[in-house]
């Protein structure tokens, strides 16, 4: 491959999915047909724990972020697991026909699921948009955006001179001087020269 960087230009938007019982950030979200109830992929991590909630959920909201999204949504169901913390606890939330869906954004879709595609590391979700609204009209938050303004959704707090690495593609922190080899992120799996010392 002469250069994989190339993949960096598809534009993506900045999404929290949710399910029965979680939900995790996703950009790998892509409408894949039109008309009145267009069809809505969206490919979760096999290791998130939002892929096994999918599997079980018969429905899924994807809650569309904007630009001065809060930190906090991001940190919650970006960085953690449902495995951990209950998500729904931190984050404001709205119930839509049974569906949990995100108030601070600029909108949701809630969508049946029809179809489901597994790959060695992820599942692509199909659903059928049956609901959706939108609550205002700013700038949606885009994946490209993100990455340029990581360090404003990041905070990296680094305590007594602890020197932190942090996933450009995802924002995890790993605090340590060396990361141990064969180190792999352990929210989106890739490897450590896509970490960036702070
Ligand atoms: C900007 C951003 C984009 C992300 N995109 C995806 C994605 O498309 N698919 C995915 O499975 N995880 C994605 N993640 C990672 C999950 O949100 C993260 O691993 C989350 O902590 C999983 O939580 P869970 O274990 O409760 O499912 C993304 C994270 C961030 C911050």
């Amino acid at each position: 491959m002469k250069n994989k960087k190339i993949t960096r230009k598809i534009s993506q938007g900045v999404y929290v999915l949710t399910c029965d019982g979680g939900g995790c950030v996703v950009d790998a979200v892509s409408q894949v047909s039109a008309g009145e109830n267009p069809l809505i992929a969206v490919a979760v991590m096999k290791r998130n724990f939002t892929n096994e909630l999918m599997h079980e959920s018969k429905t899924f909201a994807l809650s569309v972020l904007s630009r001065d999204v809060s930190p906090q949504i991001i940190d919650t169901f970006g960085l953690k697991s449902m495995r951990d913390i209950d998500k729904f606890e931190e984050v404001e939330t709205r119930t839509i026909e049974g569906s949990s869906v995100i108030g601070d954004s600029l909108g949701y879709m809630i969508c049946e699921k029809v179809d489901t595609i597994e790959n060695d590391t992820h599942t692509l979700f199909i659903g059928k948009l049956v609901e959706a609204d939108v609550y205002r009209d700013d700038e949606p938050m885009t994946y490209a955006y993100y990455q340029e303004n990581k360090d404003d959704f990041v905070k990296v707090e680094t305590e007594n001179g602890k020197t932190a690495w942090v996933c450009r593609i995802c924002g995890f922190i790993y605090y340590g001087e060396e990361l141990p080899e064969e180190f792999k992120c352990p929210i989106c799996g890739v490897d450590k020269d896509m970490f960036e010392k702070k």
